[in-house]
């Protein structure tokens, strides 16, 4: 990690280093000021465009952390929280919930042919297609062509898997609230591994019931993952777990 990394601020905060107190003088209201004014997507458009780069090309080294200090994200920590938030609704937008990094597409792409339920724009079964992996991206209700990065087939998700023997299944931000990853679940063959990017219980991803799946008909599996996982915004705390299906 650089040293231009190590200052970004929001990290620096969670990492317990003792900060100065945020507070709104003349500069920062300044630099709050061209943020807004500024077009929304022209906001941590290096961020942005590395992200794309990866999908378009498959080749793209994406190194968030980095690519967000060069997006320009201010200094002042309460003016960098507000820049963070903003790049990431243009994100979602754009890509999806979840930022994928190069390990996690690696773990993922070991994990042979692949289901992903809930897939939304497409962007993190494109990123396993481009490394080689044999993936099938379906959702309830797919976002058309023009808006996806993969071919999303139209499918409820209990429904894919059962129509799709013989995959290991991948679900990124299960709904909020929704019981379908928890029925998913419960839908697949025993011994397939099910990998879960989302929050934990209590979060805003998914329902609990789903971790109350655990020890009955599911076992987490994280040496799977080797320890590859998403990037997060700040405030978001969602993870790549790995389960197996008992
Ligand atoms: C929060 S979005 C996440 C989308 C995407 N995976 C991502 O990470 O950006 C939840 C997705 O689940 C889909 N969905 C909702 N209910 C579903 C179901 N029963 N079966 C399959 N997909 C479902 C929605 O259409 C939506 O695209």
């Amino acid at each position: 990690m650089t040293g231009e990394i190590a200052s970004f601020p929001w990290r620096a905060q969670t990492r317990g280093i003792p900060r100065r107190e945020p507070r709104m003088d003349k500069t920062t209201m300044a630099a709050l000021e061209a943020l807004l004014a500024d077009d929304r997507h022209m906001a941590g458009k290096p961020f942005l465009n590395g992200y794309e780069q990866w999908l378009e090309n498959g080749t793209a080294l994406f190194d968030p952390e980095l690519l967000a200090v060069q997006s320009g994200i201010p200094t002042d920590p309460v003016v960098a929280g507000i820049a963070m938030f903003r790049l990431r609704e243009v994100f979602i937008d754009r890509f999806g919930f979840a930022v994928a990094t190069p390990d996690l597409i690696a773990a993922l792409v070991s994990l042979g042919p692949v289901l992903e339920i809930g897939a939304g724009k497409g962007a993190l079964s494109r990123l396993l297609a481009n490394a080689g992996a044999n993936v099938i991206a379906t959702d309830l209700q797919p976002q058309g062509d023009e808006h996806s990065w993969i071919d999303v087939q139209k499918s409820e998700a209990t429904a894919a898997i059962r129509q799709t023997a013989g995959r290991n299944v991948i679900c990124s931000w299960p709904s909020l609230n929704g019981t379908w990853i928890t029925r998913a679940a419960r839908a697949m063959e025993p011994g397939r591994i099910l990998i879960v990017i989302g929050e934990g219980r209590g979060g805003c991803t998914g329902s609990d019931c789903f971790f109350d799946l655990q020890g009955k008909i599911l076992e987490p599996c994280s040496e799977v993952l080797g320890g590859a996982d998403v990037w997060r915004f700040p405030a978001i705390h969602d993870t790549a777990s790995a389960w197996r299906r008992l």
